[in-house]
């Protein structure tokens, strides 16, 4: 999406859930090393945004507090500390907070509603789109949502969530009177369609999981997983190195192949659809990642790749390079179209393939 800045959600969680306690105190959940992760987050976006009543519990500061990292964005030709956002229905802010303290801030209203600072009256009622809409004609491509609960339902239920952050500490709150990661709602993940999980990772005492949400996200993570793959394949002077990868509607690989794999002039996507069974229901809704456009012709097989995914039924085809001309002229997505699969090009991965098959290219 190009209407819409990259919207990244972070949060921290007990292990049953909370944001925070229901104390006024502000429970601490994470520990310093996982801090300077989110410092270093924060340090890529160009925007960050909380909900106005996480400024009136948490007065939090929202800068980069590494001078290092605010040097850097100073180099690059960014301003020192990202835009600070905040969405309020009722004005209440208090312009002594620290979100009003240093650096510029920005504050969507609805309008005729007072607030502090620089005010964008939204008409009646706040709505999302239109403020990621005026945020991207503010030069903002990478914005964080760093809660609370409000916010984050907000941006999961309206799908309009390209990755999610999250850190589990470990310990309980135990309070249902504390507020939960999200309220109550429609979220378009489910027991049907499910996050990406991208990353795992133990730091300190915390977990940090990272999910990717939206399709575009989903759809360049398992691509570049099918260009590493083709780091595998055996040289050859006379064909491209390919990765394949089978996923089915849920997020779970179900085959890898690479070209050559079993020797030959074996196809990635061949070498892949060889280890499934034909029969097998979950290629009904998968979606075949393959580094290179499927071919739809051949010269060393009868059957070429486009024929082979169409059989088995496999509705949706990625890939990130038209296939080169060089050996033959393929038109292998046209052909998958012509079959009813859904076709999606990601041009923005196509040099790695390109990098892969310099030999040839
Ligand atoms: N652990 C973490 O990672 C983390 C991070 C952040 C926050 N928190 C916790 O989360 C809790 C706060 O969560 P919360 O859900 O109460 O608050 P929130 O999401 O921070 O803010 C909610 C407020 O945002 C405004 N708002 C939201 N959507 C709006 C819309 N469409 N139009 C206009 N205004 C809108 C309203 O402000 P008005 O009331 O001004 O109208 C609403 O009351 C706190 O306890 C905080 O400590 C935890
Ligand atoms: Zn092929």
């Amino acid at each position: 999406m190009t209407d819409r800045p990259y919207v990244l959600l972070s949060c921290a969680l007990s292990l049953d859930g909370y944001l925070d306690d229901a104390t006024d105190r502000r429970l601490v959940l994470s520990n310093d090393d996982d801090w300077d992760r989110v410092d270093e987050v924060r340090a890529s976006c160009d925007a960050i945004m909380v909900g106005a009543n996480t400024i009136r519990r948490d007065n939090p500061r929202l800068l980069v507090r590494s001078a290092e990292r605010r040097r850097r964005r100073i180099a690059d030709g960014r301003p020192e500390n990202p835009l600070k956002v905040t969405i309020t229905a009722s004005g209440d802010l208090d312009p002594a907070t620290e979100f009003f303290a240093t650096g510029e801030q920005v504050v969507y209203a609805p309008s005729g509603v007072a607030t502090p600072g620089e005010t964008v009256p939204m008409g009646e009622r706040v709505d999302l789109a239109a403020v990621l809409a005026d945020l991207a004609a503010r030069g903002v491509r990478r914005l964080m949502v760093e809660g609370g609960t409000d916010m984050h339902t907000a941006f999961l239920t309206a799908g309009l969530a390209d990755e999610l952050h999250m850190v589990t500490a470990p310990l309980f709150v135990g309070d249902g009177k504390a507020p939960r990661f999200v309220h109550d709602g429609r979220f378009p993940w489910d027991g049907e369609h499910r996050a990406t999980l991208a990353e795992v990772r133990a730091i300190g005492n915390v977990a940090l999981h990272r999910y990717l949400l939206s399709k575009s996200e989903v759809d360049k993570h398992w691509l570049r997983a099918a260009i590493e793959l083709s780091t595998r394949c055996p040289p050859s002077t006379t064909a491209f190195a390919v990765g394949a990868i089978v996923v089915d509607g849920q997020g779970n690989g179900l085959a890898r192949g690479y070209s050559r794999e079993s020797g030959g002039t074996e196809h990635a996507e061949e070498a892949a659809l060889a280890k499934l069974d034909p029969a097998d229901p979950r290629l009904r809704r998968a979606t075949m990642y393959s580094s290179l456009e499927p071919c739809g012709r051949r010269s060393s097989r009868p059957r070429t790749c486009t024929d082979l995914i169409l059989a088995a039924g496999i509705p949706r085809v990625v890939f990130a390079l038209r296939e080169p001309p060089t050996f033959v002229d393929g038109r292998g997505a046209e052909l998958l179209t012509a079959g009813g699969a859904e076709v999606v090009e990601v041009p923005e991965l196509a040099a790695a393939v390109r990098d892969v098959n310099r030999n040839l290219l």
